[in-house]
């Protein structure tokens, strides 16, 4: 197929949408013309809830597949578009089902909560489901004396953990973009602009953590930018949502926390990178890929979802 201006994507999408009445749900790790063209952009908890309520026939996910999986559990019935089905998770590759049944059963009497950067099958297998932004919020939530397992990601496992001193056992899986900042490097940033705020990701490795004036999803993140009265940001995060940090404050300097290898871009999340301008309107068009699951395994999964929607509503998350 002939490769158009990416002015004629724009205008043919805008159009399609409207035809289809067809939705943009993007995530803050998209390319910044993707976000721009988005009806809504945010991080995991708000996608979902975003998911969950609209008057679309068709979702179009500008994310990654367990992002738009969880959208298809939420709404069953619209149609679910993953412009490119390798925008997969290497943090929810991590944890593969037969493996995590294994632990659960190692593990015996624990309650099951698993972070949504999981593939359907383990949602199916947990008994609660959160996100960066309500983690501790849901794990408060259960009786203090459950004993719990936390899956997939051992940073904000650990994280979690030191929060709220609660007996959880973590999986030992970890995101390559948030594994990847150079404390040192940061530390070095930090030296050659003191007035800087260091602000992290919660996926990231304790001692980055250590050194942060600020700790959140990547929602909280950009809240942080905007209502703190400082000027200048150290982003321990995907470098994408530098793009709308800049869009909501643009008087503000944003400086991307730096890969322990700098030649190597491991700032960027590669899954997320595969969605493109071009690729949201060939999906527009054909209406493919579609996520399609099955149906079991979809209202299994929808249990725990459930359970962390109603919490999150409850606490105003
Ligand atoms: P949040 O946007 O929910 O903080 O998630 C970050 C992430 O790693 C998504 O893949
Ligand atoms: Fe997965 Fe990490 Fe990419 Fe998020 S940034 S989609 S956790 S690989």
């Amino acid at each position: 197929m002939k490769t158009q201006s990416s002015e004629y994507y724009i205008k043919e999408i805008q159009r399609l949408k409207k035809e289809k009445n067809a939705i943009i749900l993007a995530h803050f790790y998209q390319t910044g013309d993707i976000q721009d063209i988005a009806d809504f952009v945010g991080d995991s908890l708000a996608l979902s809830q975003k998911a969950a309520s609209n008057s679309a026939d068709i979702i179009l996910f500008a994310g990654v597949k367990f992002m738009a999986e969880t959208a298809k559990i939420l709404a069953p019935k619209k149609k679910v578009l993953l412009p490119d089905v390798n925008a997969g998770c290497s943090l929810a590759d991590s944890c593969k089902s037969e493996d995590f049944e294994k632990f659960i059963d190692n593990n015996p009497g624990r309650t099951v909560v698993s972070y949504i950067n999981t593939n359907a099958e383990i949602k199916a297998l947990s008994d609660i489901i959160c996100t960066s932004s309500n983690a501790v919020q849901i794990v408060e939530s259960l009786p203090a004396d459950e004993k719990i397992i936390f899956a997939p990601d051992r940073n904000l496992g650990n994280f979690v953990l030191n929060k709220t001193g609660r007996d959880i056992v973590i999986w030992n899986g970890t995101c390559h973009v948030h594994e990847e900042f150079s404390l040192e490097a940061i530390l070095k940033l930090k030296k050659d602009y003191p007035d800087a705020k260091i602000i992290v990701h919660p996926e990231c490795e304790l001692p980055v953590r250590m050194v942060a004036d600020f700790i959140g999803s990547t929602s909280a993140l950009l809240q942080y930018t905007k209502k703190d009265k400082g000027e200048k940001y150290i982003v321990a995060t995907e470098v994408g949502i530098i793009h709308q940090m800049k869009k909501e404050n643009p008087g503000k300097t944003y400086f991307p926390a730096p890969p322990r290898d700098s030649t190597c871009g491991c700032s960027e999340c590669n899954f997320m990178k595969l969605i493109t301008i071009e690729k949201i309107y060939n999906s527009l068009v054909n209406e493919k890929p579609e996520i399609i699951l099955d149906n079991d395994l979809l209202y299994k999964a929808q249990k725990p979802i459930a359970r962390m929607m109603d919490i999150s509503e409850k606490l105003g998350l």
